[in-house]
């Protein structure tokens, strides 16, 4: 029978008051960081077009629906996150729970997550800098041949994450000021050309999906359940809830920074749910003002809120949420990249990837090979690839390890009932087993390409695994002469 593979709780405790990272953040570093990786494009733009292509001004239901999956979910988190501080987050607790090879798959789901997040992000970056600043599209716009703006945000943030974490965090928060305002002005401004006929009905009635869409742009559960094809209404509404939750991931990042944290058994519950109130607010408030300001039908699919605000006549806020967007995206961005050299950090030191992406560069005690490895495939997607609408894959890739976060609690709980835990999930295992099946209900309500793509990811990660990762893990047998692996 094959070994267990699991890591010890002891050793992970021990190994982050002994790491080699650097202990530099507060917990309003924390909240900052979580509000500048969280808000992005999910508001400033997909609020806009689920609002039209599938719940009309039921996107606000959606946006609280989300909202309260990413709660259920980041919950959970806390709890891992205060009592089992670490650069890995759900990798590691996974290694603690389930496993090696459960381990694998989130780290490997994480890195595709944040990875293509951060290419999807950039693209965007490069796009809304373009109409800014009239610059030419043909560097910076969906259609370049090399988006040169997109590689050269990359490149700028990766020297700011390799300098240190404090300095990373400096840049968040001040992006995250000017985006929170943008977000707040469209509150302000907005709400004085909210028209009540704009949200009613605020469920439209359900009716049948334009044809040319094909299966594979169905949610799954409708497919598997050889349903008709259809937008808004209730079903529509939920749809859009799984779109948009994409808008909400991200929160998850903040429980990678367990080893440079102050305080982490207090500070990361703080930074996590804080973060996460902090914008399912703002989101449940934007959403409610740009479907109220025009019918939904008329919403533009590009630039939604800015679109908004010229056609009620406000010319300067389109201008200003522009900036915003600018600005919040590359706090995103930021985020993303600490994060991957966090998770490949973690990897390698545990050997599943190579053991030097596992070490921390003496002087600034960063994870610096991860991350320039990590920016250098970022960059390259982004550069060349039009992957706008990969961003379900984020949403997927998030979801599934906060399914695998949920179960994780009771397991440790189970396992290690004297684990000293700051936070404390109420009602578990309900709320955790409610967390994770709330999560694969969003899940099987992305649609059927997004689904075969991560299947092939998934694959490619675990032919990775059994051909490199299981043979050079910590817990890989050695090597001798009349046995090998
Ligand atoms: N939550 C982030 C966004 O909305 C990824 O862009």
């Amino acid at each position: 029978m094959a070994e267990r593979r699991t890591l010890n709780v002891d050793e992970v405790l021990e190994r982050q008051e002994s790491g080699d990272l650097k202990r530099r953040l507060r917990g309003r570093d924390l909240v900052g960081m979580g509000v500048g990786i969280i808000i992005g494009t999910g508001i400033f733009t997909l609020a806009g077009v689920e609002a039209k292509t599938h719940a009309g001004p039921a996107v606000t239901l959606s946006f609280v629906l989300g909202a309260v999956v990413a709660g259920l979910a980041a919950l959970c988190y806390a709890e891992l996150a205060s009592s089992i501080p670490t650069a890995g987050s759900a990798y590691t607790y996974a290694f603690a729970t389930l496993g090696e090879v459960f381990a694998w798959i989130i780290g490997w789901d994480l890195l595709l997550e944040f990875a293509l997040g951060a290419a999807v992000v950039s693209r965007g970056w490069s796009g809304y800098l373009a109409t800014l600043l009239g610059l030419s599209p043909e560097w910076f716009g969906e259609d370049a041949t090399v988006n040169i703006g997109a590689v050269l945000i990359i490149a700028v943030l990766t020297v700011v994450a390799v300098l240190g974490i404090k300095e990373s965090a400096w840049l968040t928060n001040l992006l995250v000021c000017v985006k929170v305002a943008v977000c707040v002005l469209v509150l302000a401004v907005g709400l004085f050309f909210v028209r009540s006929a704009n949200l009613t009905p605020f469920i439209p009635p359900a009716k049948a999906a334009e044809a040319g869409s094909t299966v594979l742009e169905q949610p799954v559960v409708q497919a598997a359940l050889g349903l008709e094809q259809s937008v808004y209404g209730i079903a529509g509404m939920i749809t859009a809830a799984a779109v948009v939750f994409f808008a909400y991931t991200g929160f998850e990042a903040l429980a990678n920074l367990g080893e440079e944290t102050l305080n982490p058994r207090k500070d990361l519950r703080v930074g996590i749910l804080g973060a996460l109130g902090v914008c399912a607010l703002l989101y449940i408030g934007v959403s409610i003002v740009l479907t109220g300001m025009i019918p939904f039908t008329d919403i533009d699919t590009g630039a939604p809120l800015a679109d908004a605000f010229d056609r009620v006549g406000q010319h300067w806020v389109g201008a200003l949420i522009s900036l915003g967007a600018v600005t919040g995206l590359t706090s995103v961005m930021m985020v993303e990249l600490v994060t991957i050299g966090r998770i490949g950090f973690a990897m390698g030191r545990d050997g599943l990837l190579p053991k030097a992406l596992g070490t921390a560069h003496p002087r600034w005690g960063t994870p610096h090979r991860m991350t320039v490895g990590g920016a250098v495939l970022i960059a390259v997607l982004a550069a060349f690839i039009p992957i706008s609408e990969l961003a379900d894959m984020v949403s997927i890739g998030a979801l599934s390890a906060m399914i695998i976060v949920a179960v994780a609690v009771p397991v440790l709980r189970r396992r290690r009932p004297d684990l000293d835990r700051p936070f404390r999930v109420p009602f578990s295992p309900v709320v955790p087993v409610v967390a994770a099946l709330a999560c694969l209900y969003l899940m099987v309500n992305l649609n059927v390409l997004t689904w075969i793509r991560f299947a092939v990811w998934l694959v490619i990660g675990l032919v990775i695994y059994f051909a490199y990762g299981r043979r050079h893990s910590r817990f890989a047998p050695p090597v001798s002469p009349s046995k090998t692996d």
